[in-house]
C-alpha cells in the first residue's frame, strides 16, 4: 500500500483525495499546510491519518511513502527534489516544473534514486486519449491542427479588483499558458511529437502574467496552432485535420465526444467510455497510473519524455523567439538504477 501525503489544501487536492479513496493500492496518509489548523481541518476533511504542517518533518517521516504536489508552479521542482531526495516517490501537478531544465533534473534525480516522478497531466490518461490516437490513422496525411483551451478563471475578478493571485503571478508559475496552455501543448506533443519550430504570443495581464496566449507550431507538412485564456470564455474545441477527413475534441481537458468530418461529407460521431459527468473524474485515471508505475508493473519513461518535450515546447512559447528552431532537449542522466525502466 502506497502511503501519500498530499501538500496543498485547495480544491485540486480535494479531487486528488476523492481519486485516491477510489483507487486502490494508495492511501491519503497526511495533507501538508504551511498553517497547522489548515492542515489539521484538510487531513479531516480529506480523511487522511494525519496532518502534517512541518516540511522537514514531513520528509523524514517513515510512514509517508510518496508526496502529491499540489502547490503553486513555481515550487514544484524545489519541493520535489527535496521529496526525492528523502526516499519518497512524487506526483506533481501540471505543469510538473516551470522550465525543462528543472524537470530533466528531477527525472535525473528520480532515476538516480530508483523512485518515480510523474507529472499529473490528468487529461493525458483519459481513455479519449487512446480514442483519440486510434482515429488519428483515418485522417490522411495530416496538415492542420489547433489546440484550444478557453476558460475565464473567476480569479481573474481579483487581478481587475488589483490583488495578487498565485495563478496570475509570474513568480509563482501562474498564467494562463502553465495553467491552461499545458494541456494544448500537452496534447500536440502526444498526438504530433516534437515540432521543428513554435513561435508564441502572449497578452499580459497587471502583475505581468500571461491572461491569454497564442502558439503556432510547425511540423513537416503540418502547421498547428494553440489558443488558451484565463481572461474571456470562448470555444474550447480542437481539431486536427488530414486530407482524409477532420477530427473533432470536445474537450482537451475532459475529451467526450469526438467526431470525424470525411472530405465526402459523411459524418461519424465517437462518444468515450468515461467513468462518469465529473469532468475531473480522468484525476482517477492518472492516480491510478502513478500507482502501477510506484508498483514497478508500467514504465514511464515516455511519459517523463513527454513531460520534458512539453516543458522545451512551452519555454520556447514563453521566449518571444520568432519561430527559431525548438532548442534541443536537455539531457538526463543516467546515473543510478531506472527504477521504471
Ligand atoms: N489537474 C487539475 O485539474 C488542476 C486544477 C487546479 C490546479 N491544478 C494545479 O494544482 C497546483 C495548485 O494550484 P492551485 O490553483 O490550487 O494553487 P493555490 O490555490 O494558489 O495554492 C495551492 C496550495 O499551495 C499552498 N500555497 C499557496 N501559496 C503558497 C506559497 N506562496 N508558498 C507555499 N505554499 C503555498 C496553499 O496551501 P496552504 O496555504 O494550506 O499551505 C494552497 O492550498 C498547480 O500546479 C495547478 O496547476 C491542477
Amino acid at each position: 500500500m502506497i502511503r501519500v501525503a498530499a501538500v496543498g489544501t485547495s480544491m485540486i487536492t480535494g479531487r486528488f483525495a476523492a481519486a485516491v479513496a477510489q483507487c486502490s493500492g494508495i492511501t491519503l496518509q497526511s495533507v501538508h499546510s504551511r498553517d497547522p489548523q489548515r492542515a489539521a481541518d484538510a487531513a479531516v476533511r480529506l480523511g487522511a491519518v494525519r496532518p502534517s504542517s512541518s516540511w522537514a518533518e514531513l520528509l523524514a517521516s517513515d510512514d509517508v511513502d510518496a508526496v502529491y504536489l499540489a502547490s503553486p508552479n513555481a515550487l514544484h521542482a524545489g519541493q520535489a527534489l527535496d521529496v526525492l531526495a528523502a526516499g519518497k516517490h512524487v506526483l506533481l501537478e501540471k505543469p510538473a516544473c516551470t522550465t525543462p531544465e528543472q524537470f530533466v533534473q528531477v527525472v535525473s534525480a528520480a532515476r538516480a534514486g530508483g523512485l518515480v516522478a510523474l507529472e499529473a497531466i490528468r487529461s493525458l490518461y483519459d481513455p479519449g486519449y487512446d480514442l483519440i490516437h486510434r482515429l488519428l490513422d483515418d485522417l490522411g496525411p495530416l496538415r492542420r491542427a489547433s489546440f484550444r483551451f478557453h476558460q475565464r478563471s473567476a480569479r481573474y475578478d481579483k487581478v481587475l479588483a488589483g490583488e495578487a493571485v498565485n495563478v496570475f503571478d509570474p513568480s509563482m508559475g501562474g498564467g494562463a499558458l502553465f495553467d491552461l496552455g499545458v494541456y494544448c501543448v500537452h496534447a500536440m506533443v502526444d498526438l504530433l511529437g516534437a515540432p521543428e519550430s513554435v513561435q508564441g504570443f502572449a497578452v499580459p495581464v497587471a502583475g505581468g502574467a500571461d491572461g491569454a496566449g497564442a502558439g503556432l507550431a510547425r511540423y513537416p507538412g503540418l502547421v498547428a496552432d494553440l489558443s488558451y485564456s484565463k481572461i474571456t470564455v470562448g470555444d474550447s474545441t480542437s481539431s486536427i485535420s488530414g486530407e482524409a477527413a477532420t477530427l473533432l475534441i470536445d474537450h482537451l481537458g475532459d475529451p467526450r465526444q469526438l467526431r470525424v468530418e470525411r472530405v465526402d461529407g459523411s459524418r461519424e460521431e465517437f462518444t468515450v467510455d468515461k467513468r462518469g459527468e465529473d469532468p475531473l473524474a480522468n484525476m482517477l485515471d492518472c492516480v491510478e497510473h502513478f500507482v502501477a508505475a510506484v508498483e514497478g508493473q508500467v514504465s514511464i519513461t515516455a511519459d517523463q519524455e513527454r513531460s520534458i518535450l512539453a516543458a522545451r515546447v512551452i519555454a520556447e512559447l514563453r521566449s518571444g523567439s520568432s519561430g527559431r528552431p525548438l532548442a534541443s532537449a536537455p539531457s538526463v542522466s543516467t546515473n543510478g538504477p531506472e527504477r521504471d525502466a
